[in-house]
């Protein structure tokens, strides 16, 4: 097992990495109260199928009374009515505010589970287990929380931590190929980002992502979890470089709203797509060679990304994406910020991109 910090003083917590370590879920309520007796898990039909009763059973081993909640799966989960739901139930179960409650699950769960611990009596303590690569490497770990609203997506939600992650790569094998690959989208987002030699050592080892190798997969997750523990530490609240980890994310989010947060598109399909907008202008703009440009889009391909957005959604539009982005971004003076790169494995804060030369760039390119 491997153990990483998040050094948040007082809200720092461990992230525990491993196969087959759901056990030590005991340990770790233990360790927060000792005198916590009863166990409330949010889940999700999908992973309670697969999993709710191995999680239930390491409990009751050791004496726990369990009350799971178990929500429908998908994003429409991230609601407000769902939030009410959740809520209600932990209030009911008497969730006191130094008790922990379990998320377990992908982004949605944690996300809204998260979001419900940060304003249930002013804030309980929570902890992750994610079932899914997204997860594993990314939701999980920052306290970001959030739900949906008919406006927009992750509108309602606070910074609020976690008092433990429990990784577990056993919960991988189950994932269909596109979810798993759809994760994989931000396990590469790290090595463009920060790390030309992880960005290397993947497009190395697509044959053992491919076959979900444990090992691998282990090396991996904990090389992201220390990526984002690390700047996580460093900027919280997002100031300054936390930002970074939004590589490809500003085009991304404007395919998923245009496709309608839907089975069309997934998060990670729209961040490999993003990643190859971030690197095509980045090299429009005379920060980025052709030839890395060229590497970031074979390696998209050969992992099984599509990496235009009309191989998801033919309709699509320049107009509209840009419309999109305007939307999620401020615009001041006709600029907004996007994350850019100047070399794979560095990626930097571009405050002032003008629309304009980006309006010409999404024209060009989907046009
Ligand atoms: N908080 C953050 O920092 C952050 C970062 C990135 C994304 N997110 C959020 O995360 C969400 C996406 O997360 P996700 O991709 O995990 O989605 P998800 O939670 O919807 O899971 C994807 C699919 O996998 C299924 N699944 C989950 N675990 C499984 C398992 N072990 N085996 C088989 N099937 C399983 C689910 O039922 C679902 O159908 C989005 O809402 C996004 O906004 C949050």
């Amino acid at each position: 097992m491997i153990i990483q910090n998040v050094a948040l003083g007082n809200r720092g917590y461990d992230i525990f990495i491993g196969n087959q370590i759901i056990n030590s879920i005991t340990d770790i309520l233990h360790t927060l109260n000792p005198n916590q007796k009863s166990v409330v898990i949010i889940t999700e039909t999908n992973v309670a199928d697969l999993y709710l009763k191995m999680l239930n059973d390491v409990l009751i081993e050791k004496g726990y009374e369990i009350h799971s909640l178990v929500l429908p799966s998908g994003e429409s989960t991230k609601s407000l009515l769902f939030f009410e739901q959740v809520m209600r139930f932990c209030l009911q179960h008497n969730v006191e505010r130094n008790h922990a409650l379990i998320a377990f699950g992908g982004g949605v769960i944690g996300d809204l589970t998260g979001f419900v611990a940060s304003t249930l009596r002013r804030g309980c303590r929570f902890i992750q287990i994610p079932t899914t690569l997204l997860s594993q490497v990314d939701s999980s770990v920052g306290g970001k929380t959030a739900i949906n609203s008919l406006e927009g997506k992750n509108l309602i939600g606070t910074f609020y931590q976690p008092s433990a992650v429990i990784i577990d790569i056993q919960f991988l094998k189950s994932l269909s190929n596109r979810v798993y690959r759809s994760g994989y989208a931000e396990v590469i987002k790290y090595g463009l980002l920060g790390d030309k030699q992880f960005f290397d050592y993947l497009r190395h080892h697509n044959d053992l992502f491919l076959v979900r190798d444990t090992h691998f997969l282990m090396n991996i997750i904990a090389h992201c979890v220390k990526m984002k523990a690390d700047i996580v530490s460093r900027d919280e609240t997002e100031q300054g470089e936390r930002a970074l980890l939004n590589l490809g994310h500003t085009f991304g989010h404007a395919y998923e709203a245009e496709t309608g947060y839907s089975d069309i598109l997934h998060h990670g399909e729209a961040v490999a797509i993003g990643m190859v907008d971030a690197a095509e202008f980045s090299y429009r703009l005379n920060y980025l060679s052709l030839s890395d440009v060229s590497m970031v889009k074979k390696f998209l391909v050969e992992v099984g990304f599509n990496i235009t957005i009309k191989d998801y959604a033919s309709h699509i539009s320049a107009e509209i994406i840009l419309k999109h982005m305007m939307q999620d971004k401020k615009v001041s003076n006709n600029q907004m910020t996007l994350i850019l790169l100047n070399n794979i494995g560095h990626a930097f804060i571009n405050k002032n991109t003008d629309i304009q030369v980006l309006s010409d760039y999404l024209f060009n390119k989907i046009l």
